[in-house]
């Protein structure tokens, strides 16, 4: 039986207002078409955890999909449908939380709960459950199991079977029951996930779990792709390198693949590049840099091209991201050869320009954790935060006004004169023009040599 709780003045207090008012209308919607509405899942969590996320799952006892039409239809929003899982997601495209904000997407996923007959397997009589308790049931963790109805008359009752809230408050992660691995093997990560991200700890009997699961290699049954995506949401995490090593000790890693254990090398190299992105965090909001991408390199830093690429046959990239990774790698090896050689000459700052302009902002940030040489790092964090944003005041438009015929040569002087802004040689609009008066001047004289 669940117990009573109404979660209402926790909506009021943590939801911005137009969140909050198209709950309201979610569950006077439901009323008029006669169904149960609930918010259900990590939005709850995170509600009572004080952390309230933005991302809204509902459930519907009843006809999911055409809720969702009719919801997306009194909004302006559009509808996806899944009919396989009888699924939908609203899309409001111009959702606008506070004046301050422009407008946003704001996505409501909707499914269905049906009513289902639980049968038990020793022939005990068939249950008729909730269908909403059903649809609980089928989660993966408690802390994940819990619903807060949203129609009207009980706006706000929290929906708790299967002791959520306390495992909640105890900081515990559990599993509803002892096949939830079998039925879904992703979620020994979502475990480790969560359990980092809350610092909560897994429950004993589902530390057991975990452990029979991967001794029946359960891992091996999933597809790369679902492999890769929950890795990608791992490293995503603020705690991924926590996480990583989690699943160093639990033995989910080596399961995912034997090459991917955590050495003491390769954790170093982690948590240099996790100091590098929080540095890099703290100074630019975007472009974000992709961290499976950086993550993936750095545990694969000694390996040969051909081990990485069975890596990406186990998870199941895509060509675009195949292409992606061994592009990157290769280019982190070419700046790095030139770096050690720059490094040893006279550091001339548009031969730095030179070196790196070509690299991927990922290969920046993996070059500079690699390197302990504090004269390299030093460099590359200057490159990142000034070298590469260098504009010159002047333009092509001044070549042109100065006769110069349109041709590859636009961008051999262009480019001469940022280097010599770099080094110092031209930090003026006039010092860039009596420059470039001199190149085309040298492209004139060029052009008149006999045979050219
Ligand atoms: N879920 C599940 N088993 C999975 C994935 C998801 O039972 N393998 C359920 C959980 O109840 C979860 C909900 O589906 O709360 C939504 O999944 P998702 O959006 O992936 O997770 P969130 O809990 O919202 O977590 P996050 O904060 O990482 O988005």
């Amino acid at each position: 039986k669940s117990r009573e709780r109404n979660v209402s003045a926790l909506f009021h207090d943590q939801l911005p207002r137009p969140v909050l008012a198209l709950l309201e209308d979610a569950g006077r919607l439901g009323d008029e078409l006669g169904v149960p509405v609930y918010a259900v899942g990590g939005f709850v969590r995170d509600l009572l955890l004080k952390s309230p996320t933005l991302d809204l799952d509902l459930v519907v006892e009843g006809d999911g999909q055409a809720f969702a039409r009719a919801f997306a239809a009194r909004h302006q929003g559009r509808v996806r449908e899944h009919s396989k899982f009888k699924t939908a997601v609203v899309v409001l495209p111009h959702f606008t939380i506070n004046a301050n904000q422009p407008p946003r997407e704001q996505k409501v996923d909707v499914a269905t709960a049906r009513l289902e007959y639980y049968e038990y397997p020793a022939a005990l009589p068939t249950v008729e459950l909730s269908s909403i308790k059903m649809d609980l049931y089928r989660r993966d963790f408690t802390i994940n199991a819990l619903a807060v109805e949203l129609n009207p008359a009980s706006f706000g009752r929290l929906v708790d079977f299967f002791g959520s809230q306390r495992d909640i408050k105890d900081r515990v992660i559990r599993v509803l029951h002892s096949l939830s691995f079998v039925e879904d093997p992703t979620r020994m990560l979502r475990a480790v996930r969560f359990s980092q991200r809350y610092d909560f700890r897994i429950g004993k009997q589902t530390l057991r779990l975990i452990k029979n699961a991967l001794q029946l290699n359960l891992l091996d049954r999933l597809s790369g792709h679902r492999i890769f995506n929950e890795l990608k949401l791992i490293l995503n995490e603020e705690e991924f390198l926590q996480d990583l090593e989690m699943m160093q000790d639990l033995g989910i890693l080596k399961a995912i693949h034997p090459k991917l254990e955590m050495t003491p090398h390769r954790k170093a190299l982690l948590e240099e590049l996790d100091k590098i992105l929080t540095w890099y965090g703290l100074l630019y909001q975007s472009p974000t840099p992709r961290r499976w991408l950086l993550c993936l390199l750095a545990m694969a830093a000694t390996w040969k091209e051909e081990e990485l690429l069975a890596l990406t046959v186990r998870l199941g990239l895509s060509k675009k991201e195949e292409r992606e990774l061994v592009t990157l790698r290769r280019s982190v090896h070419k700046a790095m050869d030139l770096l050690k050689r720059w490094c040893a000459g006279d550091k001339s700052l548009s031969e730095l320009y030179g070196i790196m302009h070509q690299t991927p902002l990922e290969g920046a940030l993996l070059l500079m954790a690699k390197f302990d040489d504090d004269c390299i790092k030093k460099h590359l964090s200057l490159y990142l935060t000034t070298l590469r944003g260098i504009q010159l005041q002047m333009s092509g438009e001044h070549l042109m006004d100065m006769g110069l015929p349109p041709g590859p040569i636009y961008t051999r002087i262009l480019d001469s004169i940022r280097a010599a802004k770099l080094d110092g040689r031209a930090s003026t609009l006039a010092a860039e023009l009596a420059l470039a008066e001199i190149l085309v001047r040298q492209y004139w004289d060029a052009q008149q040599q006999p045979g050219s």
